[in-house]
């Protein structure tokens, strides 16, 4: 293994000869260079295959994919083989159509649980993590091309190698850092041989500009309309904010009710989320123009006027339950008693012995209820609304209740359930660590819309091909999976081949229907076409490459779709637009001839867009022949977005 690239090696060795100011300029430039970011060891690993060292085509395995009855094409593709190959493949044929990807890579641990360039790379291998975000940068560049302009990608990864990984997001995706999730992964904990317990790991979140998580659409039921406002229906909003009296001392204040006079106490641990007038004018001590340019600089009403505009709602209560306190040491005795005001819940007291200004209290109608602010139903477009995913992916039964949580909580099973998720589909431990199916389900239940591409280029078990076949069935959604997965053979167990049993058997059981639980049809995603890769070199295209590769090409990159089984008629059909037709004539025979000029009136279309060996001549006699078409030479089909070469 070299430490240095051809260039850098013969600068190297040509260092002796360079003069002195040529050694200083080339001093300057090395101290000067800009050195934030990531830097790994680029040039002392060998690099995977040159991007565009040869042409990758698909070729579909009948027997191997999912085809129930009634199936006439694929929009669900397994592929299997080194995912650096399968994301070359879909660079040339889904640039810009993938809305999510969803990776869960190998997580460099060092327990050879990934392969570079075909060898398993040890937790003692020198190169280890440089090797890893090699393999990850490559990966990675590759995937940003495909997806759309307003796409996502979320990446699982643990605790010990989410700063590496997120400085290679950063370089990858610059600027497109939306955020990370941390998803609590256990419950219980190492014991303390292992000095720190490790129970958590992130997604990290990179998007495209035009990007938003859905959001949760407002509950319309926790809207309503106790105080028959005329305004309709609304909804009571905290009026606080967690900050304490001592924080926040210009925010803590009485404020009261002006249709009955009744004062409400403000929560010494829990702040008005609104500054008040009064406040301000006695701190400008009588100074106007300050007080003035104090209420103008607020960002929002102030408590004064959001009680004149009625958008305070002061609970109802009974006069029996309004407290009074003649002298101060009336109320000191009932604050010592525990027999105070306190917040209607927890029960903690709102006017402590220890608080200032407990003086104006004396003579005052003090409510127990805590007042809100309203939010009307009319009062904001529903867009607006909608709120963002939270930060941590909560447990299933953990309890979100807090006010301060308004946004959406994703929920995630353990990382132990799991692995009794596969093997309820697949009878056997069939897969060391998948994640949760809540967990991807509820990733993409908040990043896709019901018509998304989603893509899973380390998809192991397949989990997040079911994930994405249950939630189409739970919306009615059309979203369609790409799954990539390696074989895993090795020397040692040639045969193995985890991307067919595994993944493709997990989506096939799913899809039929297991344990009782029922499948899906093929118009609810329940089908999928398995693919295998074949390497051709770029010289070898034109003899080698079939007209099958050719259709499966121009199908996955026109029609999104692939035809659930290759006929080889003398012109195939491979996609159709409102009026024109795609089709592919690998051959060109009397019947092949014969049988485009049918096509116009055989599909109702004006235009042909035909692929075939000698475009030239083939337009000439079309057009003879009154046929609009537009003839493609057929290497056009096969090499467009492989590398950089075609
Ligand atoms: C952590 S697992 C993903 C598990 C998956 N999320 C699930 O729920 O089953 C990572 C997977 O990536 C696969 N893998 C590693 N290197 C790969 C490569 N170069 N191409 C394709 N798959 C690869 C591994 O075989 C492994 O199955």
């Amino acid at each position: 293994m070299s430490m240095h690239s051809s260039g850098e090696l013969s600068l190297l060795q040509s260092l002796g000869q360079l003069s002195a100011p040529e050694l200083r300029r080339l001093l300057a430039e090395h101290l000067t260079r800009q050195k934030l970011g990531l830097y790994w060891e680029r040039n002392a690993i060998e690099h995977d295959q040159a991007l565009n060292a040869n042409v990758v085509l698909p070729r579909l395995v009948a027997d191997w994919s999912y085809t129930p009855e009634g199936c006439t094409e694929h929009r669900n593709l397994i592929i299997e083989g080194d995912n650096f190959d399968s994301l070359r493949l879909l660079r040339a044929t889904h640039a810009g159509k993938v809305r999510v990807i969803y990776i869960d890579p190998p997580y460099n641990t060092g327990n050879k649980d990934w392969v570079y360039n075909d060898s398993y790379v040890g937790a003692n291998d020198r190169w280890r993590h440089s090797q890893w975000l090699e393999f990850l940068y490559q990966r990675l560049t590759l995937a940003r091309d495909l997806l759309t302009a307003d796409g996502v990608i979320l990446v699982s990864i643990n605790d010990e190698n989410r700063a590496r990984l997120e400085l290679l997001m950063d370089e990858v995706f610059p600027g497109r850092r939306l955020g990370s999730l941390v998803w609590r992964t256990k419950d219980t904990g190492n014991d303390l041989t292992q000095r720190f317990s490790h129970v958590h790991e992130h997604v990290l979140v990179y998007a495209n500009s035009g990007f938003a998580f859905n959001g949760r659409a407002t509950d319309r039921s926790k809207f309503r309309n106790p105080d028959e406002d005329p305004r309709g229906d609304w909804s009571p909003q905290p009026l606080t904010k967690a900050h304490s009296y001592i924080d926040r001392e210009n925010t803590y204040y009485p404020i009261q009710d002006p249709s009955t006079g009744y004062w409400y106490p403000c929560d010494p641990n829990r702040v008005w989320a609104y500054a008040s007038e009064a406040v301000i004018r006695r701190l400008c001590k009588g100074d106007e123009m300050a007080a003035q340019t104090a209420l103008a600089a607020l960002r929002s009403d102030s408590m004064e006027a959001l009680i004149a505009k009625k958008l305070i709602y002061f609970p109802p209560c009974k006069p029996e339950e309004v407290m009074h306190f003649a002298t101060k040491a009336e109320l000191l005795a009932a604050l010592k008693a525990g027999k105070g005001p306190v917040l209607p819940k927890k029960k903690t007291p709102l006017l402590r012995v220890d608080l200032p200004d407990l003086d104006f209290w004396v003579g005052k109608p003090i409510a127990p209820g805590r007042p809100s602010r309203k939010e009307h139903w009319t009062a904001k477009p529903e867009a607006e609304r909608l709120a963002p995913v939270s930060s941590w992916i909560a447990g299933m039964n953990e309890n979100s209740e807090d006010d301060d949580v308004e946004s959406v909580l994703l929920r995630s099973a353990r990382g132990g359930v799991a692995t009794e998720e596969v093997k309820n589909v697949l009878g056997s431990k069939a897969f060391p660590y998948p994640k949760p199916l809540s967990l991807i389900k509820g990733l993409l239940s908040q990043a896709t819309r019901p018509g998304d591409t989603v893509l899973d280029f380390f998809a192991g078990s397949g989990t997040t091909g079911q994930a994405v076949l249950e939630l189409n069935a739970e919306d009615g959604g059309q979203r369609r999976f790409i799954l990539c997965s390696s074989t895993e053979a090795t020397a040692k167990e040639p045969y193995k081949n985890l991307c067919r049993d595994v993944c493709a058997e997990r989506l096939r059981r799913v899809s039929q229907g297991y344990a009782g639980k029922p499948g899906y049809t093929p118009a609810q995603g329940g089908e999928f076409a398995y693919l295998q890769l074949d390497k051709l070199d770029w010289a070898d295209v034109a003899l080698d490459a079939t007209a099958d590769h050719a259709a499966l090409m121009l199908a996955l990159r026109h029609a999104a779709a692939v035809p659930a089984a290759l006929n080889s008629t003398p012109v195939r059909p491979v996609a159709k637009g409102a009026d024109w037709l795609m089709v592919l004539c690998p051959t060109m025979d009397d019947q092949a001839l014969r049988a485009l000029c049918e096509l116009p009136a055989q599909y109702a279309i004006n235009r042909l867009v035909v692929y075939a060996p000698r475009p030239k001549t083939l337009s000439a006699w079309l057009a003879e022949r009154g046929v609009e078409a537009q003839v493609h030479p057929l290497r056009e089909a096969l090499t467009p977005g492989q590398g950089g070469r075609s």
